[in-house]
């Protein structure tokens, strides 16, 4: 089970004896003056990390006087360093740069930055090379995030249960803070730190109001006293009704002077407690949640009330877009659009609009948002789930780098082809100056933190792709199972193409062609189809596959809830019609014929059923693999995945029955003969 704890950051000794004698030479004296926290922080990980993985204390140096000098600083700790000024301007605040590099005749290797966490970041990438096997002998890196608030949103409660989590409770012991510090509190900020996380939201966004009391934020600010050190921000959900709950007033309305003054208080307050503090993220109005609707104002009264309360502390509001009610009766998908385009252009400029990648909520597959793009005068947030609340727990295997990189890919054609997302969230498309990107953690206690050991890839996944949403999913496997398990090659291979195609396998067994929203509801775990009964239509499954004798799929064209308005042409012109639509949202915007031809020749129906055949099919293919792994890394971890997927499989297997038998009983066509029987 400890080799789950460690997650990326194991150090291992390197076992290829060339690169192991060839690492030793390149850092046999460091040079690394300094004494701030984060600079400390950055050495220990780096004289522990040669430690582990070299054997290895480089001798402290004060000026270089031999080859293999390591040189590491910034150019107020550092001379050498700043002689460096292109790179130096180039890395910005948090940027770094990675070099081999003559000084004074002597070969050495140089991590320079502007900042301390520009250095911190630099050591832990540093360290990366090593752990994957890089050649150290002619490095030049030059690195920069391209998003600037790169935060995790933990859906934490205060008693320790996690909104949709699912490996253990809370790591936040709230009872025990701000007292006790546990040391698992320093690890999670050397993880984050790792792959460039700078903020944390530690409470869940359906938020309780004690969070902001007095005794809450002198715990918090002990968890921001131990992430501060590795450059990451804390953040709270503000519950919208809190200056009633915890300030005794009789309102929250946004433009009432006395809860506006009881935020700047709170805020001040705050601030007093934790001076970096990143500011506050808000659900409101969406289900249940309280919000400025509930006094008739809108999202702009509400953001931009808090707005004004954290920016004497230059704190951020992060209102989130994520809105949906029986408002919109015809079509849930698009409530968030019609509330806040309308509102463009009118928050304060330390408001950011947070939004999932898609409009309804987490799908295996949805289309990118159609708020990307459109909120031109409005920084926009991505939202991703790392947690995989509707993608099988943390019991099946499911990559979700490719996930995340076709939202950041899609081109909303905004301003034009190459429109793309990830351009508006870079704040790329308008200039904006804010920027973020949003995971839902897939944090807990689990010794292994995440449940799964895979899962683990998700959190380094997301991180990777906040600072540079073009890193492809398959480099970041890469170094991840390098760091993680292995360099064998003859692992690497496999395990790497098995994660590849892990989410599309898992889209072929939930919800394939665009089909969305047919989870058991509730737990949303295994299939539920079926429902059709609960309080609210737009719960039931039934509303989002509308399945007939006719056919199956959402008619989100203009003769149906007309959703595809929201998209700029010419994407709304390809999703309006079924020969233009990509296969993978087919069912997403139209209602299909049973008997529709496919592109493939099939019918829908057959089409379908072949995705479900092929998802159980793939499931299988990664047992395969996976069991030829033995003895390639520890038993412990590969027994444990080994027998994830044997719960994967008989789950892929519940769903693609479920699903199949449930449709057949609209489409009454047959399921192949040759096929496994659904039972
Ligand atoms: C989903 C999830 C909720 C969560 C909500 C949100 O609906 O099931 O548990 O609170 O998203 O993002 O606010």
């Amino acid at each position: 089970a400890e080799d789950g704890y460690r997650l990326w950051l194991r150090y291992d000794k390197v076992q290829n004896s060339t690169l192991y004698n060839n690492y030793r030479q390149s850092v046999k004296q460091m040079q690394f003056n300094g004494s701030s926290p984060t600079l400390l922080a950055a050495k220990r990980e780096l004289t522990n990390a040669l430690q582990q993985m070299l054997n290895l204390q480089p001798a402290l140096v004060n000026s270089v006087t031999s080859n293999g000098t390591l040189i590491v600083g910034t150019p107020k700790t550092s001379a050498n360093v700043a002689k460096f000024s292109n790179d130096i301007a180039a890395a910005g605040d948090e940027g770094y740069f990675i070099k081999s590099a003559n000084i004074n005749g002597k070969s050495c290797l140089m991590i320079g930055a502007n900042t301390d966490k520009g250095i911190l970041y630099g050591v832990f990438n540093f360290l990366k090379l090593l752990q994957t096997g890089q050649s150290l002998q002619s490095v030049a890196i030059n690195e920069s995030p391209k998003i600037k608030m790169r935060v995790l949103n933990h859906w934490d409660n205060l008693d320790r249960t996690v909104e949709r989590g699912y490996a253990g409770s809370s790591i936040w012991k709230w009872h025990k803070l701000p007292g006790y510090i546990d040391p698992r509190y320093i690890d999670y900020a050397r993880a984050n730190a790792s792959i460039g996380i700078n903020g944390a939201v530690v409470n869940n966004v359906n938020a309780s109001a004690i969070s902001l009391t007095k005794d809450y934020l002198i715990k918090a600010s002990a968890l921001a006293n131990v992430f501060r050190t590795y450059g990451i921000k804390i953040y709270l959900t503000a519950r919208f009704s809190a200056p009633i709950e915890i300030g005794g007033l009789k309102t929250a309305d946004p433009l009432d002077a006395g809860v506006r003054q009881w935020w700047k208080d709170k805020a001040d307050e705050i601030y007093k407690y934790i001076p970096d503090f990143g500011g506050f993220i808000v659900k409101a109005n969406s289900e249940g949640q309280p919000g400025p609707q509930t006094y008739n104002r809108n999202h702009v009264d509400g953001a931009n009330m808090l707005a004004d309360a954290l920016k004497p502390h230059n704190g951020i509001v992060m209102w989130r877009a994520f809105v949906y009610d029986d408002k919109v009766p015809d079509d849930r998908a698009k409530q968030a659009y019609n509330e806040f385009k309308p509102l463009d252009g009118q928050f304060s400029d330390n408001v950011i609009v947070q939004v999932k990648n898609g409009a309804i909520d987490f799908q295996p597959r949805e289309p990118f948002h159609p708020l990307f793009g459109a909120m031109r005068k409005t920084p926009l947030m991505m939202e991703f789930q790392i947690t995989q609340e509707y993608l099988g727990f943390s019991t099946h295997l499911v990559y979700l780098a490719p996930m995340f990189k076709e939202t950041l890919e899609s081109d909303t054609y905004a301003k034009g082809k190459g429109s793309t997302v990830a351009k508006d969230i870079e704040g790329q498309l308008d200039k904006q100056t804010l920027s973020g990107m949003a995971g839902v953690a897939n944090i807990g206690s689990d010794v292994n933190w995440t449940g799964h050991p895979f899962a683990q890839a998700n959190w380094y996944a997301f991180g990777r792709l906040a600072w540079n949403p073009a890193q492809s999913s398959e480099a970041i496997a890469d170094d991840w199972l390098r760091m993680t398990f292995t360099q064998d090659n003859s692992f690497i291979k496999p395990v790497k193409a098995l994660m590849l195609s892990s989410r599309e396998t898992t889209v072929d067994y939930m919800t394939p062609l665009g089909l969305h929203h047919i989870m058991g509801t509730g737990a949303h775990y295994g299939p539920g189809p079926w429902v059709g009964n609960l309080a609210r239509p737009d719960w039931n499954p039934t509303y989002y596959h509308k399945a007939d004798s006719a056919g199956v799929g959402f008619d989100r064209t203009s003769t149906g809830s007309n959703a595809v308005a929201q998209y700029f042409p010419p994407v709304r012109d390809e999703f309006e019609h079924i020969e233009t639509t990509p296969e993978k949202y087919l069912l997403w915007f139209h209602h299909v014929s049973w008997k529709h031809t496919m592109p493939s020749g099939k019918t829908l129906w057959q089409e379908m059923v072949d995705h479900y055949y092929r998802g159980v099919d793939s499931v299988r293919n990664m047992q395969k693999t996976w069991s030829l792994m033995q003895g390639k890394i520890d038993d412990a971890r590969y027994n444990e995945v080994k027998q994830l997927l044997a719960i994967q499989e008989q789950e892929a297997v519940w769903w693609r029955n479920a699903c199949v038998l449930y449709f057949q009983s609209f489409s009454k066509m047959p399921i192949p003969a040759s096929y496994e029987k659904p039972d």
